[in-house]
């Protein structure tokens, strides 16, 4: 259970500094559209939740947005930018949005790009750094990836904090996922353990959208809308043809949250596979060859992390993470033997877009969420935040501490609502474990 102590946003002293935006904050307070910054985003929202914390405090996070004070006195910092791990839509626009909000607001005047990574930020890598301005980031968010370039793999943090030293950063900004956010919980603590005056202000970064803590994480709904493509052919494909069968499989890694928001784009799925809900094939293919006989096609959205009880582990990638056996391409082949065995025509188109939904640029969506995500991490970043993400949490753009976000894995909840409603518009039953039917089909 998150405790009120869990949401302590770790700051480096008190701001001193009347921010250049201060005439924009000063008559505001909290409303339903604005939160003050004396005052804290509740994490608790229903009468049970409170009822449960009794009379302990309850947690609260601090809310994002600009400040009257800052520390950092912007005419005399440096900043720097780093994009880290896989790529995913919004990572320029994140960029973009940083140097705007930076140059524009608050008068800052140096700032460097690391190429390439953690590794941009270690010397012996030989990587020069890049000198960002408005003029320089112009338009790149019409483009996917990230100008920076990025790479997977931690590096040594007293390296790193070395490198930041000699080129006089202040405030390091890191645009990455799970991985890269413990990496910048290390460089965090290896400044505090030197007891130097650097911010460490992360903006997460996952199309998976498998970081908890922070409402949805940029890209993962460009990532999502773009996979609908492969079920639309999937499912055209499917109903042109007896014994039509539509399989698709969708990046995720271990969090089946693309597979379930492109299936109920959609709508027209019949399965929809997830890590979180453990799949018995012996189970699911007699339920699918009923599908088909009965409809005449069938489609299956399946999230890459499904399934891989049966298959072989392949052993970790530079961050560390579990490499995922293909189950795409092994539920293929079972279900072609399993027709094939039943004497069934089965008709099978299979789907995998792989690094299409991921390598391209952000939705309009999306563009506006990196823009304010980029805005209240400077916002953080010159109040002399760190250790921290930016996010939102009951769409208010709040402060998270780096522990938490980085202390478990944001996955679909089998109780929750939202694979209730994949439940309900797939009418597959509550789960493939030998026979378990759903309630409508009875
Ligand atoms: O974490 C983002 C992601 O795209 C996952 O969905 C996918 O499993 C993984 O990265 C692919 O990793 P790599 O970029 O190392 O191939």
């Amino acid at each position: 259970m998150v405790e009120a102590a869990d949401l302590r946003v770790r700051t480096l002293g008190d701001c001193r500094i009347a921010s250049p935006l201060g005439g924009l904050v000063t008559r505001r307070g909290t409303t339903e559209h604005y939160v003050d910054e004396s005052d804290r985003v509740l994490f608790d929202d229903t009468r049970v939740m409170l009822a449960a914390r009794g009379s302990a405090e309850p947690p609260s996070f601090e809310p994002g947005g600009p400040r009257r004070e800052i520390y950092f006195d912007p005419a005399g910092i440096r900043v720097g930018i780093v994009t880290c791990g896989g790529l995913c839509p919004g990572l320029n626009d994140v960029i973009r949005g940083l140097v705007l909000e930076l140059t524009s607001h608050y008068g800052v005047r140096r700032i460097v790009g690391f190429r390439n990574g953690y590794r941009g930020l270690v010397a012996r890598h030989g990587h020069d750094v890049v000198e960002l301005t408005p003029a320089g980031v112009d338009h790149i968010n019409e483009q996917g990836g990230t100008i920076l370039g990025t790479s997977r793999g931690n590096q040594d943090p007293a390296e790193i904090v070395d490198r930041l030293d000699q080129l006089g950063v202040d405030i390091l900004f890191v645009v990455g996922g799970d991985g890269s956010m413990r990496g910048a919980q290390r460089i965090a603590r290896e400044i505090a353990a030197r007891d130097r005056r650097i911010a460490v202000v992360g903006v997460p970064k996952t199309i998976d959208n498998d970081i908890p803590f922070i409402g949805h994480s940029f890209g993962f709904q460009t990532a999502f809308g773009k996979a609908t493509e492969s079920i639309r052919a999937a499912h055209v494909e499917a109903t042109a043809q007896p014994g039509g069968i539509g399989l698709v499989q969708l990046m995720g890694r271990h969090s089946g949250f693309i597979a379930c928001y492109a299936a109920l784009a959609t709508n027209d799925a019949d399965y929809v596979l997830i890590p979180e809900v453990p799949v018995d094939v012996d189970a699911f293919l007699p339920h699918l060859r009923r599908r088909v006989a009965e409809r005449g096609h069938a489609l299956v959205v399946a999230a890459e992390g499904a399934g891989q009880e049966y298959l072989s582990r392949n052993g970790t990638d530079a961050s560390g993470n579990q490499r995922l056996g293909d189950f795409g391409v092994y539920l293929r082949g079972r279900i072609l033997d399993d027709f094939a065995a039943a004497g069934a025509e089965a008709n099978l188109k299979y789907i995998d877009p792989s690094y299409l939904i991921r390598s391209v640029p952000a939705n309009p969506y999306d563009s506006v969420y990196c823009l304010r995500l980029a805005q209240a991490a400077v916002h953080a970043a010159m109040a002399g935040r760190t250790e921290m993400v930016v996010g939102t949490w009951r769409s208010r753009f709040v402060h998270v501490p780096i522990p938490l976000a980085v202390a478990s894995r944001n996955q679909v909840d089998p109780e929750g609502d939202l694979w209730m409603s994949v439940l309900e518009a797939t009418g597959q039953p509550l789960s493939f474990t030998g026979g378990v039917r759903h309630p409508a089909a009875a």
